[in-house]
Formats: C-alpha cells, structure tokens, sequence
C-alpha cells in the first residue's frame, strides 16, 4: 500500500430534511463527494464520508404546518427517503447521521457552551420581526422581502436565494410574514451574537493572503466580496419552538439557529461514527495533518467559508477547512429545480422508471456537472450520453472483448506472443491514465476526470477497430490470442479505474471478468496497479459470461419524463392560478345594458394570414350574424360549428381585418390558457334567449 497514509474528513452538506433529494442534490455534491471519497480510499487513504439530515430550521417546520403533522413527523418520514436514496446511489457515507439525534443535540449544546463560557458571543436585545396575528417572531425563512443588495423581491431573513447574500432579517426592504403575509412589526428580545467583525483580520490572513488561490474561482471570489464588504456580528440563535434549545440561563423559547447548528452535525457524524468504529474522533476534526473538506452547493458557501470556520476559530481546538469545492447549480430542462415547486427529477423516482440505472444518471450528472457555472440537466441529453457514450464506447468495448474471449477461448485469457509496437503503444498510454484522472480528481475536476475514463474506453475500441480481431482469428490464430490478450489488459483497467465514478458497472465488470473484488485484499487489482504492473489479468485467468453492462434508452422512456414534466407545470398552473382583482362597483342598470343572447354557430373558417381569428356566422335567434373571434388557437373551424354559445349583441360593430364583426361571444379559459364556451348547459335553451 501507501507509504504514508492521509487522513480525510469529507463533508457533504446535510440535506434539509423537508422533502426528498433530486439530481441537483446529487450533482452538485453528493456524487462529487462520493467520487472523491472512493478515490481517496481507494489510495489506501484514511477516510471519514460524513454526511446526515438537517432536521432543523424553519423550512421544516413550515412543511409540518402544510401538511397538519409534527416536525419530527416531517423529518422521521424524509430522512428514511433521502438515506435509502443515498444508499441505492452508492454514495458510501461512513456515517449518515440525523441532527435530531442525541449525540448531535449534546454536541451542538457543548459547543455552544464552550463559547459562551469562554466569553465569545455578544448577548444583545435587538428588535426582531414579530408577526401578532400568528403570535410568533419571524426568523429567517418566515420572512420575506426586498434583497438589500441585490433587489429580489423573495428574499428570506437570513439569506438572498438570488445573489446569496447572507444578512439579517431586520436589512430587508418592504418585509412580509410568510405565514399571514402581514407587515410584521418590531419587538424586543434577547438573542446571542457571534461577532464576525473580530475573525476579520484572522479570515483576511486565511483566506485571502493566504494560500486559498488554490480555491475554485467561485468560492474565492465570494468569500474575498463579503470579507471586503465587512462583517457584522450574526444572532445564532432564533425565536423559534423547533431546534436544540439554547442551553444557558434565561434561554426560555429559544433554540440554536439552524446554521449554527447543522454544521457542527458533520463533528456529531464523526463522532457517532467512531463510536461504532471503535476509534478516535478527534483527530479527524483537531489534527493539523488531517484534510478538512466541504462540499456543498454555491448557497452555502458564506456558511462554509466565513461562518463555520469562525466558529471553530472560535472555539479553539479545531482545524479549519483545507478546501470548500462548491458547485454551481443544475437545472432542469430550462428551469431552476425546485422542492416546493415539484420542478425536480426525485431520487426514489427515478429509480422506479429506470430500475438499476443509477450508474447511468451518475455519469450524465458527471459529464455535465455544474463545476464552473450553472448547467442544465435535460432528458435528451441523458439518453444521448447513454446510448452514445456509455453503451456506444465503454459498453460496446466490452462486449466484444468478453463475448470474443468467451467464443474464441472458451473464456480462458490467451497466452499473448511478441507483442507488436502497437500493442506496446497502447500498453503504454494505458499505463498512463491513473495520474491522468488522479490529478483531475485532486483537482476537483470531475468531469474532466471522467472523460479521461472514457479515453480508456476510446482507447480499447481504437485499439479493436485497427486489429480486427474478428477477422485475424480466420488468418493468424497467434496474433489473435496477443490482440484479445492486451484487450483484456483494459477492459481489467477499466473496471478499477471506473470504481469512483461508476460503482455498480465497476461491480458488475469486475464478476464478469471473474477479478477479486475486494479493495483491500493483497490479491486484487489495485488502481496503482494499471500503471504499475505488466499484466493486470493472467493469461489462463477464466473470466466469466458476458452480460450487459448498459442498455439502449428509448424514445419513449423519454417523452414519458417530459410528459411527466409538462403536467407538473400544469398543476402549477392551477395552483397558482390568481383570480384578478375584482372590477369596480357598477349598478344594476349598467347591467342591463347588456344584451345577451344564447346563439348558435352555423359556419366558422378560420380568417386568412391570422392565427388567432375564426369568422363565424351566428343564429342569435334575432338575426344570422357574423362574429369575428379570437379563437382559432383553441379550436378547429369543425369544432365550432353547431355549438351553442352566449352572445353579446349589442356591442358596437367594429372591423377586423377589414371584416366587420357584429357581437361578441362570451368566453373564459383554463389555468394553461385553453379557452372555452360560456354556454347553457340544458339543451332546451332556444336561440335567442336571453341572459338576466
Ligand atoms: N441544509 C442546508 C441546505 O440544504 C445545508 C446544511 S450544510 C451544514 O442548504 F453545514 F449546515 F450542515
Ligand atoms: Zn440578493
């Protein structure tokens, strides 16, 4: 193994515990965690994954009153769909752990503590948003209002969704209670502050003068923009009945803000880990040698960066983040994903349509991760991945070598004769490709990293291609056996080295090729190996039977996830569907003004180099009339004809196009803006009545 083992403690955000997690979760931070994760295992690297559900905070409790049950309802219910999500993905976590858990509790509640009794909060009395009609103050995501700097209308208290600025409920302009939607008013109460302003100077040396150029581009900048734009002192604890109860005197009916205490959930997650291991926690949080590493998304980077890390600053025995490797957004088909919107591709769902695909969605969140700026997820792009990358080059490489040697040699690998100067060429770019993909992965550059994988794939089928194997074995049986040889030499390669990336084919390929899969065992392939050793699977080694490592998408399969689409924007449609404001007060003569008759269409066509118009003729049980209408993009000319419909007849005649229309037939439409008749809905109605 290793000379010298690293130690690593890698975090992934905890997820809020409010509704399941989607491919942006999983994109922006659960899979390039992951990957790293494996990777650094697989180095024979000591390893702390820790992860677990943030069950704080409003968001959570906003969902219970929605949906009439408990916080703890709330959170018991998601947090066994997002673990079992995780775990049918592969995300190897060695501990996912949950903030309501007792040890997260006493952990949070001591370091809290520790702070206070070392003097490092200021306790204040602020005046705080308070809504009296819902009797209760407003803290963070109970309010509403103008972003202070960036001018979003829907910014919460504690944070802009917008331009993610992080500030104070109180800086809002034109706030709102989002839960009676009234103008809240100011009320006193006593809150615990830590003063950010003191760790500027110590954040400035870290961050900025210090060696954090080695950041991605996005996170510096952001950390270097509010670092110069000067911090002020934040509340860590709120108003709010659902939370670690703060644990000092007077404390009555507060609890911990949710940010202060979900990170310190990461140490809770190491904690209870090392319990169950039987090991040390505390050099994974407090020895310098260790590796401390964050991923998350680009709304938590002032969380990871500024804040947390003062925290521990604060409280003295820690270490601090080596890197923070925030990603940028994934949207979907065009749109930015959202919970309560249902604009999301779910875990668990996913996995119903495409059972044991998970490799599939990893790969395609890989090759378009949102690393440098926001991306967007679409479902053509999925399958095209798939088909043309996954079963085209690394699925078709394989086959061939599998199904041949099975054909060819009974599975029993060949015994190679001189190899030629391609065969060593190829030998020796092979050879190449651990460090290759080594230096993306260290580098946070996954799909980078990825798409070296593929170059492996590549390699092989190149290498197929030019030897043809299939029609040498007619002429020259000798050299057969060394081309089938050195393409088992990469299809062994490529099982290790797609281990991070792509876990289940990596399993999958491993049985196939009958290779030890154990990761630790002396005998298996090692990734060192690929660039190490001559030979990474013997000659008279039996592999096994061949089997698909990936399989077409169809057309269908993917109109069927935009239809599913579609009608999610539909229903959001109708659920926020706003009636308009009612019209001003008019009297009953004004009404009777109107003249209103039940006619019926007779002829319809639609009017010459117009969309919208038809040219109807109309009994209005009066006269036989013609009615221009705006209709023609819900209806065919044949649709009309023969419906009974509500006129108005003594509108003002008015020219369309140079067709005189004389009346108006009355309409209304559906939420997605389908129009439809006003008609009678008894048959015995005449034309020519009228409507009073
Ligand atoms: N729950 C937060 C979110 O989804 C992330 C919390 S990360 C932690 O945005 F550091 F606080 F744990
Ligand atoms: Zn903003």
């Amino acid at each position: 193994m290793q000379n010298s083992p690293k130690r690593f403690t890698i975090t992934a955000a905890l997820p809020y515990t409010n509704g399941p997690v989607h491919i942006g979760h999983l994109a922006g931070v659960y899979v390039p965690a992951d990957i790293y994760s494996r990777f650094q295992r697989i180095q024979g690297n000591d390893v702390a994954f820790v992860c677990g559900s943030d069950e704080h905070g409003v968001p959570i409790t906003i969902k219970a009153k929605k949906e009439g049950i408990t916080p703890q309802q709330v959170v018991d219910k998601y947090h066994a769909i997002i673990k079992q999500s995780f775990q049918d993905f592969g995300i190897t976590f060695d501990n996912y752990s949950r903030t309501t858990a007792k040890i997260h509790h006493d952990t949070a509640s001591e370091f809290f503590k520790k702070l206070y009794e070392d003097g490092k909060f200021i306790e204040q009395t602020t005046e705080q948003f308070y809504d009296k009609e819902a009797n209760q103050f407003l803290a963070d995501r109970f309010i509403l209002g103008t972003c202070p700097k960036c001018g979003f209308e829907e910014s919460y208290g504690d944070q802009c969704e917008s331009c993610g600025t992080s500030h104070n409920a109180t800086d809002l302009i034109n706030p709102k209670s989002s839960i009676t939607g009234n103008t809240p008013s100011l009320k006193e109460t006593k809150h615990w502050f830590l003063p950010l302003d003191q760790y500027e100077p110590w954040l400035k040396e870290w961050i900025v003068k210090g060696h954090k150029k080695d950041w991605k581009a996005n996170v510096y900048g952001q950390c270097k923009s509010w670092i110069d734009d000067g911090l002020r002192p934040r509340a860590v604890t709120r108003d709010l009945d659902w939370g670690i109860p703060v644990p000092v005197e007077g404390a009555d009916g507060k609890v911990l803000y949710v940010w202060f205490d979900a990170p310190i959930g990461y140490i809770s997650a190491t904690k209870e880990w090392a319990e169950k291991e039987g090991k040390d926690w505390e050099p994974y949080w407090k020895d310098e040698n260790t590796k401390l590493l964050h991923f998350i998304g680009k709304d938590n980077i002032v969380f990871h960066c500024i804040i947390f890390p003062s925290m521990l600053k604060a409280e003295g025995s820690y270490i601090v983040p080596n890197n923070v490797p925030a990603n940028e957004f994934l949207n979907l088909e065009g749109n930015k994903i959202s919970t309560s919107k249902n604009w999301a591709v779910w875990l668990h769902e996913y996995l119903i349509d495409f059972p044991n695909q998970q490799d599939v969605l990893r790969y395609t969140l890989t090759a378009n991760a949102p690393e440098t700026k926001d991306n967007d997820f679409t479902w053509s792009d999925f399958q095209a991945r798939n088909n043309n990358e996954l079963v085209a080059i690394f699925g078709n490489f394989i086959n061939r070598v599998v199904v041949l040697t099975n054909k060819y040699y009974e599975g029993i690998i060949p015994e190679p004769a001189s190899l030629s100067e391609v065969d060593i060429a190829t030998l020796t770019q092979l050879k190449a490709y651990p460090s290759v993909i080594e230096s993306s992965i260290e580098r946070y550059r996954f799909r980078e990293a990825q798409a070296e994988l593929m170059n492996v794939a590549r390699l092989g089928n190149k290498y197929l291609a030019d030897e043809e194997p299939w029609k040498k074995i007619k002429m020259d049986e000798e050299r057969t056996k060394t081309i089938m040889f050195v393409s088992l030499q990469i299809a062994s390669a490529l099982a290790v080295l797609c281990e991070p990336f792509l876990p289940f084919t990596s399993s999958k390929l491993k049985n196939m090729l009958c290779l030890n899969e154990e990761q630790n065992n002396e005998e298996s392939l090692q990734w060192k190996d690929v660039s190490t050793k001559e030979t990474l699977i013997p000659s008279g080694h039996k592999i096994g039977k061949g089997e698909l490592l990936f399989s077409k998408i169809e057309d269908e399969q993917v109109q069927q996830q935009l239809d599913k689409l579609e009608a999610t924007k539909k229903a959001n449609k109708v659920m926020n569907a706003n009636p308009e404001p009612k019209k001003e007060t008019i009297q009953f003569d004004d009404f009777t003004k109107l003249d209103m008759r039940v006619g019926t269409i007779l002829e319809a066509e639609k009017m010459a180099k117009t969309k919208k118009l038809l040219i109807l003729k109309v009994d209005t049980g009066i006269d036989i009339r013609t009615i221009v209408s705006g209709i023609s993009e819900s209806f065919s000319p044949e649709e009309v004809i023969g419906k009974k419909v509500t006129v108005l007849v003594n509108l003002a005649p008015r020219a369309l196009r140079g067709v005189e229309s004389e009346g108006m037939i009355l309409m209304t439409e559906t939420p997605e803006g389908k129009l439809v008749f006003l008609n009678p809905d008894e048959e015995a109605v005449i034309n020519g009545a009228t409507i009073s």
